[in-house]
């Protein structure tokens, strides 16, 4: 008997496909997603939950089915998931890693170069039939090449932001909660500092930690206050790690330049001021948006909950004590 899936959004076509023929599926049918009484009432009786970093999953939603064999995520972050509350449930919980790194570490680059050189702003510019000519003062940015980038937290996304610094001749120093070995810095010609002193130091800082209650607002009021008048702050990571009311008084006082932001505090709101402000590149969400990127994820998701459906552990478990 195939196991029993309940999926929160449709994914794209291939994982879609794989999923519709080794499960017995129940989807979503909206374009929107769910409230949590749609999803408590979805995961009634099903093995397994296929979910978005959309749908927040507490233990609430989990007590709705005391059956349920697995929780997966289709997201390499998962602090939509009270993983605590599902481990004491033994409900292994399983992300997607690896397959979006490249993909997010474009994007933080699109939203630094466009911030930069500000490509948004001269967008809308041409677009609203203003530009009369080139002009020599026209939208004067700031340099990438040369400038020192700095990166909060040292993971798989922020080694791929750091590498393509090198065509930019850009010296990259980080703050890790812990620090790389020698042979990792020399390899990603990095170096370390101090969390202020990256902030300090930097032209451009750009944002890798996950979240979770120590990086909540880990950059605040003071924080933005060390980083030079003339730098960009880049956030590809979550919107809550940044204080968004403290990033509105800094971006209009000129504590800081600019900011390219792909996530907020409070998706899909932003704090009202950024709608209209020039100096900040606003995307929706984008960072693992490519078709290839989406199409990795989803394999990883399906392969992750049927694993476990099927009896098997699963290959990206975010709770190994459960096996313990
Ligand atoms: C996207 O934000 C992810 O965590 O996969
Ligand atoms: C996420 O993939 C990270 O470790 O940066």
């Amino acid at each position: 008997m195939k196991p029993k899936v309940f999926l929160t959004r449709q994914l794209p076509p291939e994982p879609m496909k794989r999923l519709a023929e080794q499960a017995d599926l129940t989807v979503n049918p909206h374009d929107r997603y769910l409230t949590k009484a749609e999803i408590i009432d979805g995961i009634r009786g099903v093995d397994g939950l296929l979910c978005l970093l959309t749908d927040t999953i507490d233990g609430e939603i989990m007590d709705a089915n005391p059956d349920l064999k697995v929780i997966a995520n289709f997201a390499v972050g998962y602090n939509n998931i009270d993983v605590a509350a599902a481990t004491q449930r033994k409900i292994p919980v399983t992300n997607t890693p690896g397959v979006l790194t490249d993909s997010t570490a474009d994007m933080a680059w699109a939203l630094l170069m466009a911030a930069a050189r500000r490509v948004a702003e001269g967008d809308r510019f041409v677009r609203t039939r203003q530009w009369g000519g080139w002009g020599p003062l026209q939208f004067m940015g700031t340099e990438v090449t040369g400038a020192t980038l700095g990166l909060i937290g040292m993971g798989r996304i922020a080694q791929a932001v750091a590498k393509r610094a090198a065509g930019f001749n850009m010296p990259v120093i980080y703050w890790n909660r812990t620090r790389l070995s020698a042979a990792d810095e020399q390899r990603l010609d990095v170096q370390y500092r101090s969390f202020d002193e990256v902030l300090r130091s930097s032209d451009y800082v750009s944002i890798h930690v996950a979240l979770c209650d120590e990086t909540r607002h880990l950059i605040g009021r003071r924080e933005l206050s060390l980083m030079k008048p003339t730098s960009t702050i880049i956030n590809t990571a979550r919107g809550p790690v940044i204080d968004e009311k403290a990033l509105v008084v800094a971006l209009q006082d000129g504590t800081i330049q600019s900011a390219g932001l792909d996530v907020y505090e409070n998706e899909p709101q932003l704090e009202p001021e950024l709608y209209d402000m020039d100096n900040v590149v606003i995307a929706p969400h984008l960072g693992s948006a490519t078709v290839a990127t989406r199409t990795k994820m989803g394999n990883m998701a399906v392969e992750n909950c049927l694993a476990v459906c099927n009896g098997n552990r699963p290959p990206n478990l975010v709770n190994p004590d459960i096996y313990a």
